[in-house]
């Protein structure tokens, strides 16, 4: 089983990287194989809604050279995609954003002469979030966009792990944020091991 963790924090050391860290020992501790990408370090670039994509139906097909093929050979070949950022403005951070543009785009041939495939058809994924405010005001609008991302795509949504950050001088992870981070990691194998008997 492998999980490819999309990471768009721009904080190596902050908040949701904090969260992430104990989830990625306890998928080691599973025997999941995990690989994380850090969207900062990569160069994607916005679509340009120029549809060209959409007539190629063998291949993602899209103009643009940059990192995204890349990266989208990586969430083609996994079990679950683990969006994980920060909230920024209700929504997830730039390179996130961009990147879901451009795999729910091209990775679905829904607009061009003819239908074809949707390219992450089968994928699970779920996401892991902090934000400033309580997570049913901070990061509601993002987890529903997750949802219809998913839907649109034939992804199966798997569910979200939310902390919030109160901006005081306490450290983010604390020990029952570290435990809700390795039972979601246990619970999203638990639920694709379900699937696969
Ligand atoms: C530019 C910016 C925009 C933000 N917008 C929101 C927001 O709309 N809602 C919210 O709940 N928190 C918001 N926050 C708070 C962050 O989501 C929160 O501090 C998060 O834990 C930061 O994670 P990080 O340390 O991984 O960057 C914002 C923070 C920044 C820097």
């Amino acid at each position: 089983m492998k999980f490819c963790i999309l990471m768009g924090s721009p904080r190596r050391e902050g908040n949701t990287a904090a969260v992430l860290r104990p989830f990625l020992e306890e998928c080691a501790a599973m025997e999941v194989e995990t690989e994380t990408i850090w969207l900062y370090d990569k160069k994607i670039d916005p679509c340009l809604g120029c549809g060209t994509c959409q007539d190629r139906l063998k291949e993602l097909g899209c103009v643009q050279e940059d990192d995204f093929e890349e990266i989208f050979r990586s969430m083609a070949a996994c079990d679950a995609l683990i969006f994980a950022t920060p909230i920024y403005s209700w929504y997830c951070t730039p390179p996130m954003k961009v990147l879901m543009d451009r795999a729910i785009y091209a990775g679905v041939k829904n607009y061009g002469r003819e239908r074809g495939p949707k390219l992450l058809e089968g994928r699970r994924a779920a996401t892991l979030t902090t934000c400033g405010y309580p997570p049913e005001r901070g990061a509601d609008l993002w987890e529903e966009g997750v949802r219809r991302w998913c839907r649109h795509g034939n992804v199966e949504y798997l569910g979200i792990l939310c902390r919030r950050d109160w901006g005081g001088t306490e450290p983010f992870l604390n020990e029952d944020r570290e435990q809700a981070a390795r039972d979601f990691a246990q619970a999203l194998r638990m639920a694709i091991r379900a699937e696969e008997l």
